[in-house]
């Protein structure tokens, strides 16, 4: 029987135990001033890599709080281009709109997500009245806030009687969406339903009416998940049951690549990957092959997580909220989603 050398453990050149230590490298060199390190920092965030989601919602004659989202709220028309011009100022580089319509105009197919007096044409209208060219005006494309059931397609039932989403029947409807967000005035939409084929449809059906310059942000790896429950409130949502059957599983990362090359390949102009923190190293792959700028999402949850904490005295606010963001750039993200947008621009101004 022959035995295992005996492990040989690595001889250490350098004994700290002793006078004659002599360390040549010494990493905390660069880590002296505050001076140095910005000399040496290799990741740069910029306010204008920043968008803030916001909420324009319907029968309401004054912003309203959003419980789950201390700080966040739900506006009006003029609560929404204020708080606009605030983020404009602070030097945020876009707003992604999302719609709150009333409870009773929710319908089977969402159909008030391309009229054009739906609260989110009406709000994507008035920002880019008021900002132009500006600011860029995102618009969020996805129809569960419009649809009476909640969910980001249209059901129909399967052959043994089990509704599912009808992914062939959503997509023109998603075609119709994009289209009214993009006369209405939007410079991008975001497709983040999920859908299979959303992207190909919606390039088509914006270059069919003459929208060739209205780009195409892509949610492209969107995981399903927990941390998505503090938006639920914000928009009023509908849903029971969850999104598994079409939004990604957590446990899965090679799919994510497929996404976004199937994306691309349809026609996205940016792709993205949401939500942020639980997904970094995915963040990380898709940077590493994504041949158009990438985009993260800190989601709700992401951002209730670090205000509880904070309102508790559990974390520093500020620190936690940039420590958050420059994670998600260093991971990869060229462009982040954050409802800290205004404040985290105003801290990286100093
Ligand atoms: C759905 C949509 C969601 C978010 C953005 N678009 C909710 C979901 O997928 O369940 C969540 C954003 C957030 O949590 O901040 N169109």
């Amino acid at each position: 029987m022959c035995r295992a050398d005996p492990v040989r453990l690595p001889r250490r050149t350098i004994s700290t135990m002793t006078d004659d230590v002599h360390l040549v490298r010494r990493p905390r060199r660069l880590r002296t001033t505050p001076a140095m390190r910005n000399f040496v920092a290799e990741t740069h965030l910029e306010p204008n890599q920043l968008v803030l989601p916001m909420f324009i919602a319907d029968g309401i004659d004054s912003a309203r709080d959003i419980s789950a989202m201390p700080g966040v709220q739900q506006h009006t028309e003029e609560s929404l281009l204020r708080t606009a011009e605030e983020a404009l100022t602070a030097g945020v580089g876009s707003v992604d709109l999302f719609g709150v319509p009333t409870p009773e105009s929710k319908d089977a197919t969402g159909s008030q997500a391309w009229a054009v007096d739906g609260v989110l044409n009406r709000g994507l209208s008035a920002l880019r009245r008021e900002f132009g060219d500006d600011l860029i005006v995102m618009a969020d494309t996805c129809l569960d806030e419009f649809t009476d059931h909640g969910h980001c397609g249209v059901l129909t039932e399967d052959r043994f009687g089990t509704t599912v989403i009808d992914n062939d029947a959503t997509l023109p409807l998603y075609a119709r969406m994009a289209v009214a967000q993009a006369e209405a005035g939007a410079h991008v939409v975001s497709p983040s339903g999920m859908m299979d084929g959303q992207i190909a449809v919606i390039r088509r059906a914006l270059d069919d009416a003459g929208f060739q310059d209205v780009s195409i942000l892509a949610y492209s790896a969107k995981y399903a998940g927990a941390f998505y429950g503090p938006f639920r409130e914000a928009v009023g949502s509908s849903l029971q049951g969850d999104r598994k059957t079409y939004q990604q599983d957590p446990r899965n990362a090679r799919e994510s690549l497929m996404e976004v090359d199937l994306d691309i390949a349809e026609g996205a102009d940016m792709v993205m990957v949401k939500p942020a923190m639980p997904h970094l190293d995915i963040l990380r792959q898709v940077a590493d092959i994504s041949t158009v700028p990438v985009a993260a999402y800190q989601v709700s949850g992401e951002y209730s997580m670090i205000t509880a904490a904070a309102q508790n005295g559990w974390i520093d606010r500020e620190a936690a909220i940039m420590d958050s963001l420059t994670g998600i750039r260093r991971a990869g993200a060229d462009i982040i989603l954050t409802y800290w947008a205004t404040e985290a621009a105003h801290l990286l101004r100093g």
